[in-house]
């Protein structure tokens, strides 16, 4: 059998998949415009196939836009939680793999730390998506581009800056920016910034990434602004995180110093009038209920991509 082709990280995936992976999400959004939310895709390509989605944290959309989308595609999804698996009482994520292996078809998994994705992967002979990690978010990021791309035109073209902690949604953002050519900014305060060598890889590939302390001089005619929550699912750290990270809040201020017309993403769940103000986040010029609604497109595209299909 060759080997499956996971979808764990946007640095791994040339960007001329990625590009594929976008216009095929954009294609199949349009083919079944006006249809029903349950009704299945006209060309049905997962008929009989299963994919598990496996969380061991919590989750709205990606469960359900990763549920929905198997049913538009023809197939079916089996969810649980870690608590209700035997992982949740130490049997290994290499067992759990290799037992999955023979049961589905493909693997979602949302998990507490990177390295269990990556076990888990390494252990698996069907393909596994990545749900988020502490590390990354990268089918996030596929649905916040094709939210730009249906808004804005080119990404070639636009400035992105991040605004707040420099978390798991920052990294994919970061790992995307030289594979799609539009230029970042990342706006973190001290001890906040991106962690790891993924700016200094993406700069090596080509990617144009400043790191801009100050949010106002980060925003100032930018094309889009990105803010997430400052406590992520993990984060033990509640008062001391809200309390640094509040100079970072995305605000009227800093979408006025940003361009005309600027978008505002935010992945979602959103805590308003912490990382971003409720004039912002209900405004005219937030994308973040498209944005969630294109969940549910990339990922189908992310599937197929997975299946060759
Ligand atoms: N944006 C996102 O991944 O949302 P959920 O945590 O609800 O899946
Ligand atoms: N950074 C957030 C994203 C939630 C979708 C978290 O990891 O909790």
């Amino acid at each position: 059998m060759s080997n499956p082709k996971h979808f764990l990280s946007l640095a791994d995936v040339p960007a001329s998949e990625l590009r594929s992976i976008l216009d095929e999400a954009h294609r199949i959004k349009k083919a079944r415009s006006g249809y029903p939310k349950g009704r299945i895709d006209a060309d049905a390509p997962f008929t009989g196939e299963t994919l598990a989605l496996i969380f061991e944290k919590s989750s709205t959309r990606t469960r359900f836009s990763f549920d929905m989308g198997m049913r538009q595609l023809g197939g079916s999804s089996i969810t649980a939680t870690s608590n209700d698996m035997q992982i949740g009482r130490g049997e290994t994520i290499e067992d759990t793999a290799k037992v999955l292996s023979r049961f589905v078809d493909g693997i979602m998994l949302r998990a507490n730390s990177h390295e269990t994705l990556t076990a888990l992967a390494h252990n698996a002979r069907i393909p596994v998506i990545n749900g988020l990690t502490d590390y990354n978010h990268p089918c996030q990021i596929m649905a916040d581009l094709e939210t730009l791309e249906e808004r804005g035109g080119a990404l070639s073209d636009m400035t992105l800056t991040w605004v707040g902690d420099g978390n798991n949604v920052a990294v994919s953002f970061v790992n995307a920016a030289a594979k799609f050519g539009y230029k970042l900014r990342i706006s973190c305060p001290d001890g906040y910034t991106v962690q790891g060598q993924g700016i200094e890889a993406a700069r090596g590939q080509g990617a144009s990434i400043e790191t801009i302390t100050d949010p106002l001089s980060a925003c100032k005619d930018t094309d889009v602004v990105i803010a997430d929550t400052f406590v992520s699912m993990g984060d033990t750290d509640a008062d001391k995180r809200l309390s640094d990270l509040m100079g970072h809040q995305v605000n009227d201020a800093l979408m006025n110093a940003a361009a005309k017309d600027a978008i505002f993403l935010h992945c979602l769940p959103a805590h308003r009038g912490e990382e971003v103000s409720a004039s912002v986040i209900d405004g005219p010029q937030s994308a973040v209920f498209d944005e969630a609604e294109n969940r549910l497109h990339a990922q189908k595209a992310i599937i197929r991509w997975c299946f060759n299909a």
